[in-house]
Formats: structure tokens, C-alpha cells, sequence
């Protein structure tokens, strides 16, 4: 097959090479991206008087009988072809012929690559924004109904000071807020239209590209026309926040997994999110959390490989460009799979309440408010600090909690002591003294779930 740039060439190329330069079986996926470019860039040639307008009707209305096709599954494209870009053009000349081969007036594949993958991509985070969305309100969701739930917080994962379950829950809600206001600003810098650059330089055709740009519905344009076809840091940021997304659902599933262990029994999975072993019959595995776990690998991958093939290349455009697409579809395909599973598997999840109330008995959880109650008396917190780990030590060799011992051994390290240490240091006590903006008790954690519930409902698009 004859190639569409092939007039210089006097040999066809080698079928080694139409395979290895091909892109059309992953790029294939923005067809719809590059038909939409391509009706925007034609309307504006003929609004510009650069091409005749019936000449541009009728390739307006070719390509939308394309993407119809391509959509019915009635088109296969071809790898000599290369890639989208040019399976599109040469179904354009088929049908049309002479018409057809004005598409790429004022035009080169290097802005169009740039611009068709700026519109995926930017079609795609929105996907990713609205489950994210659904999965703050699953978070939310499950704060409200265990809003009563108290359960042993951590930090070196080792047991120390009470929370609630609802406030651990509303700590994701954060995260997750925050992967999509990382989107929404990632789009905004996605958003303007490079097309127009040519190849690298401008064109020398009177062209609008402001009118391009909003008929695609892009912010703007972009202000240089080497760095538009040679910029791929709209791909680069997308795969860091699908990597910091899928950080956010790893650090999560770690607790999920380490919590649905007979150790911790904090939660159950239900039966239809987990799995069970072909040898051991009493098992029942989180392949859900560990599955989302081990993907976050898979798009951290991605994220470096990114960088490493940006490093090294020169302006403006070269080949090694193409090798961005399967890294970012992958990631986001992972983060636009992963989301809806692990948001279902958290919304059917069972909390063992008083397993997580028995996790509070040992451990000492309330012996930073036993030292608080002793400075709340007068004397400097690091005296008190000092008291309450001989109090500790005392405990550990008795074997007793705090809330064991007698007033008249608490009397033995302070006189400070009286009867109202019982009430200062019970788990309650721990939780809801702790009131201060964004803390852990009740009433804070029922107003960030207000909050969170009223953000939610005015939660619109990326
Ligand atoms: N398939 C190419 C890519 O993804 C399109 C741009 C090709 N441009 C070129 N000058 N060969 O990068």
C-alpha cells in the first residue's frame, strides 16, 4: 500500500517496520477525539475561507458517517496506515477521494496527536472525578452510620489514643478530596488546544485557532508552537495523580487487609468481595484491597516510565512521543477499574464494633490524658509525661490498665491524683475532649460529615 507521505519514497517500507511503527492498536481508542478535531479544524478552514464551504460540508458530513461506522463496529483500520490520525484520513479519501485529502490543510500529525490526546485524557479524568465522587460518599456513608463507633488509633502502628471510626473514615474523605481537586486543576492546564502549531513552527495559512479551540470546548490556546507539539506534561501529571489516587487506595487497602485478619477481626468483608482458597477451606481473602494494592504498582510504572522517555528527547516532536499513550490508557484504565470494586467492597464492609472497642482494653490509649489531667493541675506537661510512664511500667508489671488501679496507687507517683482521674481518662472522656478544630470527637467529626454532605451535593464536574 501506497503510504500517505510516501512520494519521496521510491520502496515501499519493510513489514518489520509498518509493525513496529504502528500505534493504530492502542490508538485507536481516541477515534472519537480525532473526528472531533478534525470536524473542528475543517469548519474553521471554511469559516477562513480556506476551504470552499461545500467542500467542507460534505467532509463534515463524511466524517460523521465514520464515526458512526467506527462506532457500529463496521470499520476495521489498517497498521500500514500507521495510526488514528491517518486510518481516519484514508477512510476520509476512500469515500470521498480528491475532497477528502484537503483535511490536512493548515495542519500536521504533530498538533493533532497533541490535541486528540488532550481531549481523551480530558474525557477520562472527568470519569475518574465522578467515581472518585461516589466513593467520598460511600466514606461519608459509613462515618454516619458508625458515627458511636471508638476504635484504637495508631501511629509506628502501635496503639495510641482513641478515635473514631468515623474520624478515620473522613481522613480518606480528605485525601480523596484533594485527588480531585488534583484533577480538575490538571484539566484546566489540559484544556487549551495546541492545534494550529503545524508541525512544529505555525502555519502560513490565515487560521483561527481561538475558534477551534471553543468549538472544542478547550480554555485556550497554547502560546508557543514548538512547545505545543513537544509538551507531553499534561500526560506526565495525569499519570501522577492516577499514581497518587492509587497511594491513597493502596495505604487503604493495607488497613483493610490488616483489619479483616483474625489479629485486628475490626472488619468483615462481605462474601461477595472476597475469596476463598482452592486448598484451605476456612479461608477468606481480601483479593479486593489486595488487588487494588498491587495495581498501584503497576501505575507508578507508568508514571516513571513517562519520565524517563520525556528526558532525553529534543524539540520538538519525536517518535519516542508515541510511546506515551499505552502508559497513560494503562493507568488510567487501572484507576478507572480499581475505583468502583473497591468503593462497593468498602459500602458492604461489616465493623465489628466491639472488636474495635476490645482493642481499646490494652495498649494504654488514655495515658496521654492521664498526663494532660495531671498539667490541667499545674504541674509542666513533661513532669506529668514522666509520672504517667512510671505509671505505665507500673501497670505493665501488675499487669492492669489505668483504669485498674486504685486511687491510693495513683496517689503513690502524684497527690495530684483524685477520684476524678476515672472520668478524665475513660475512652469517651479520650474522644470527646479532643475538640479542637479537626480533632477526633463527636461534634467535630458530625460537622466535617455535614460539611462533607453539603461539598458533596454541590460537587459538579471536573
Ligand atoms: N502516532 C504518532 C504519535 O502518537 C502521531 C504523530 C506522528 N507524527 C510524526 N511526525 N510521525 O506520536
Amino acid at each position: 500500500m501506497k503510504k500517505l507521505w510516501g512520494g519521496r519514497f521510491s520502496k515501499n517500507t519493510d513489514k518489520k517496520v509498518d509493525d513496529f511503527n504502528s500505534s493504530i492498536s492502542f490508538d485507536s481508542k481516541m477515534y472519537r477525539q480525532d473526528i472531533n478535531g478534525s470536524i473542528a479544524h475543517c469548519e474553521m478552514l471554511s469559516k477562513q475561507g480556506i476551504l470552499p464551504e461545500q467542500e467542507a460540508q460534505l467532509i463534515v458530513k463524511t466524517l460523521g458517517a465514520i464515526l458512526k461506522d467506527i462506532e457500529e463496529d463496521k470499520v476495521s483500520f489498517s497498521i500500514e496506515a500507521e495510526d488514528i490520525h491517518m486510518n481516519i484520513e484514508k477512510l476520509l479519501i476512500e469515500r470521498i477521494g480528491d475532497v477528502g485529502k484537503k483535511i490536512h490543510t493548515a495542519r500536521s500529525r504533530n498538533d493533532q496527536v497533541a490535541l486528540d490526546l488532550r481531549l481523551y485524557l480530558r474525557d477520562e479524568c472527568e470519569k475518574v472525578y465522578q467515581l472518585i465522587c461516589q466513593l467520598k460518599k460511600t466514606l461519608v456513608m459509613l462515618a454516619e452510620t458508625n458515627i458511636d463507633v471508638v476504635m484504637p488509633g495508631y501511629t509506628h502502628m502501635q496503639k495510641a489514643q482513641p478515635v473514631l471510626f468515623a474520624h478515620h473514615m473522613m481522613a480518606y474523605y480528605e485525601m480523596f478530596s484533594r485527588d480531585n481537586q488534583r484533577l480538575a486543576q490538571s484539566v484546566v492546564r489540559m484544556n487549551v488546544s495546541p492545534l494550529g502549531s503545524g508541525a512544529l513552527a505555525g502555519t502560513t495559512y490565515p487560521i483561527d485557532r481561538s475558534y477551534t479551540a471553543s468549538q472544542l470546548g478547550m480554555n485556550s490556546i497554547t502560546q508557543n508552537s514548538i512547545d505545543a507539539v513537544s509538551d507531553r506534561d499534561f500526560v506526565i501529571e495525569t499519570c501522577f495523580v492516577m499514581s497518587m489516587i492509587m497511594m491513597h487506595i493502596s495505604r487503604f487497602s493495607e488497613e483493610i487487609i490488616l483489619w479483616s485478619s483474625s489479629e485486628f477481626g475490626f472488619v468483615e468483608l462481605d462474601d461477595a468481595y472476597s475469596t476463598g482458597s482452592s486448598i484451605m477451606p476456612q479461608k477468606k481473602n481480601p483479593d479486593v484491597a489486595e488487588l487494588s494494592r498491587g495495581k498501584t504498582g503497576r501505575v507508578y510504572g507508568s508514571l516513571i516510565a513517562l519520565l524517563t522517555i520525556m528526558k532525553g528527547i529534543p524539540l520538538a516532536y519525536n517518535k519516542d512521543m508515541q510511546e506515551d499513550k499505552e502508559q497513560v490508557f494503562d493507568a488510567v484504565e487501572t484507576v478507572l477499574e480499581t475505583l468502583p470494586v473497591f468503593s462497593d467492597m468498602l459500602a458492604t464492609i461489616t465493623i465489628n464494633k466491639e472488636k474495635m472497642i476490645q482493642g481499646l482494653q490494652s495498649g494504654f490509649l488514655n495515658a496521654t490524658d492521664a498526663a494532660d489531667y495531671l498539667a490541667k493541675k499545674g504541674l509542666p506537661f513533661r513532669d506529668a509525661h514522666k509520672i504517667i510512664g512510671e505509671l505505665v511500667l507500673y501497670c505493665i508489671d501488675g499487669g492492669k490498665s489505668l483504669e485498674q488501679l486504685t486511687v491510693e496507687e495513683f496517689k503513690r507517683f502524684s497527690n495530684l491524683f483524685e477520684q476524678d482521674i476515672y472520668n478524665a481518662i475513660s475512652y469517651r472522656k479520650c474522644i470527646d475532649a479532643r475538640d479542637s478544630k479537626g480533632g477526633t470527637s463527636t461534634e467535630q467529626v458530625k460537622n466535617s460529615i455535614a460539611q462533607a454532605k453539603k461539598a458533596l451535593e454541590d460537587e459538579g464536574s471536573v
